[in-house]
C-alpha cells in the first residue's frame, strides 16, 4: 500500500524528470489549483458578501480579489515556466500532449488578463476615486450603460473562463503522469477537485451567483444594464424587492423583508452607497 502511494502511475518516470520540472510542477498548482479556483469563487459567488446591506450598500470585494488574485496567478505562472526559458534545451511545443495544450492555456491566461484591461469605464452614479455621488451627465460608463465592449469583455471573459476549468485539469492531471509524480499527490489533486467542486454546487445551489450588475447598482429596473439578461449561466437576477420569486441566499433572504419597507431601495441610485468597482 505505502509503496504503492509512493510510486508513479506510470511504469516507469520520464527521463526528463529535474529540478526545473519540479519546480513548474509547484508554482503551476499554486497557480492553477489553488489562487485559480480562488479567484472564480470570490468573483462568482461573492458579489454580494454575507451581512452586507445590498441593496443599499455595494461591496467591491469580490473585484479587489479576483483582480489581485488573477494577477497573481499570472505571475505564478511566468515563475513555474521560468526554468524551461532559462535552461539552454529548446522549448517542446507540440512533441508532447501537455506540452501543447500548456502553450493554449498560456495563450487563453495570457487573453484572460490582457482583455480585462480592454473591458473600458466604470460608469455610474458614484465616483470610483472620490466614492462621492456624480451629476447624472457623468453617469455614462461601458459598464454601468452596459455598451458592447462591456458586453464583448463579459462573453469572452466569462466563456474562456470556463473553458480554462477542463483543460486546468487535464492539464494538471497529464502533468503529474509525464514527471512521474508519486500516486498520493494524484490521490490528493483528485480529492481537492472534489472538494472544489462540492462548494461550488453547493454555493451555486444556494443562489450565491447573483448578477454582476445588480450587485453594483441595486434594483432600479429603469438602469440601463437592466436591459439584456445577465451575460452566462446560472446567474440569479432579483426582480425587483416586491417580486414573487425569492432570493434563495439566506443572507439576502434575510434582508428580503427590510428591503420592501425601505423606498431606498427602489429610487436612483445617487442613494446607494459603497465602493464600487468591476
Ligand atoms: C496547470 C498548469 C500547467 C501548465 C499551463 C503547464 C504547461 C507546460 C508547458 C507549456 C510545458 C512545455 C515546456 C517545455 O518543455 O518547453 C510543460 C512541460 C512539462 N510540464 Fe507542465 N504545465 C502545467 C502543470 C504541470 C504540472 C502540475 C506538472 C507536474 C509536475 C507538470 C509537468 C510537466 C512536465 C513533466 C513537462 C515536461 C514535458 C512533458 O513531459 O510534457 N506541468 N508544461
Ligand atoms: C488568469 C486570469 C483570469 C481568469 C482565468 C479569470 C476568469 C474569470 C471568470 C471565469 C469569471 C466569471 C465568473 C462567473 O462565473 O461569474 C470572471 C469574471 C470577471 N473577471 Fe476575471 N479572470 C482572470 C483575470 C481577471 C483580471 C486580471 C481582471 C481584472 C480586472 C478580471 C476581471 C473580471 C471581472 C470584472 C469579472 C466579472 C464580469 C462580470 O460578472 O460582469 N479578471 N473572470
Amino acid at each position: 500500500m505505502w509503496n504503492w502511494l509512493l510510486n508513479p502511475f506510470a511504469a516507469a518516470a520520464p527521463p526528463s524528470f529535474s529540478a526545473v520540472i519540479a519546480w513548474h510542477g509547484c508554482f503551476m498548482a499554486l497557480a492553477w489549483v489553488v489562487l485559480m479556483p480562488m479567484a472564480l469563487a470570490v468573483a462568482r459567488f461573492y458579489k454580494i458578501t454575507p451581512g452586507q446591506d445590498w441593496p443599499r450598500v455595494s461591496n467591491s470585494f469580490w473585484f479587489r480579489s479576483h483582480r489581485w488574485l488573477g494577477y497573481a496567478t499570472g505571475i505564478a505562472t511566468v515563475v513555474a515556466m521560468a526554468g524551461f526559458l532559462w535552461r539552454s534545451e529548446p522549448l517542446i511545443l507540440w512533441q508532447r500532449p501537455h506540452a501543447m495544450t500548456g502553450w493554449a492555456l498560456l495563450a487563453l491566461a495570457l487573453f484572460q488578463v490582457v482583455g480585462s484591461l480592454f473591458r473600458g469605464t466604470h460608469g455610474g452614479p458614484i465616483d470610483q476615486i472620490t466614492r462621492k455621488p456624480v451629476p447624472p451627465e457623468r453617469w455614462p460608463g461601458d459598464h454601468f450603460s452596459l455598451t458592447r465592449r462591456r458586453i464583448i469583455f463579459e462573453y469572452s471573459h466569462k466563456y474562456t473562463g470556463y473553458a480554462l476549468i477542463p483543460l486546468t485539469v487535464w492539464q494538471v492531471a497529464s502533468g503529474l503522469q509525464d514527471a512521474g509524480a508519486p500516486n498520493w499527490i494524484s490521490i490528493m489533486a483528485g480529492l481537492w477537485a472534489v472538494i472544489l467542486a462540492a462548494a461550488f454546487i453547493r454555493l451555486q445551489a444556494a443562489g450565491r451567483c447573483i448578477d454582476t450588475y445588480q450587485a453594483i447598482w441595486g434594483l432600479d429596473e429603469t438602469l440601463p444594464g437592466y436591459r439584456r439578461e445577465p451575460i452566462g449561466w446560472g446567474i440569479t437576477r432579483v426582480h425587483g424587492p416586491y417580486a414573487a420569486k425569492p432570493l434563495t441566499w439566506k443572507f439576502a433572504r434575510g434582508k428580503r423583508g427590510d428591503q420592501a419597507a425601505d423606498p431606498l431601495t427602489r429610487r436612483s441610485t445617487p442613494d446607494r452607497k459603497g465602493d464600487i468597482a468591476g
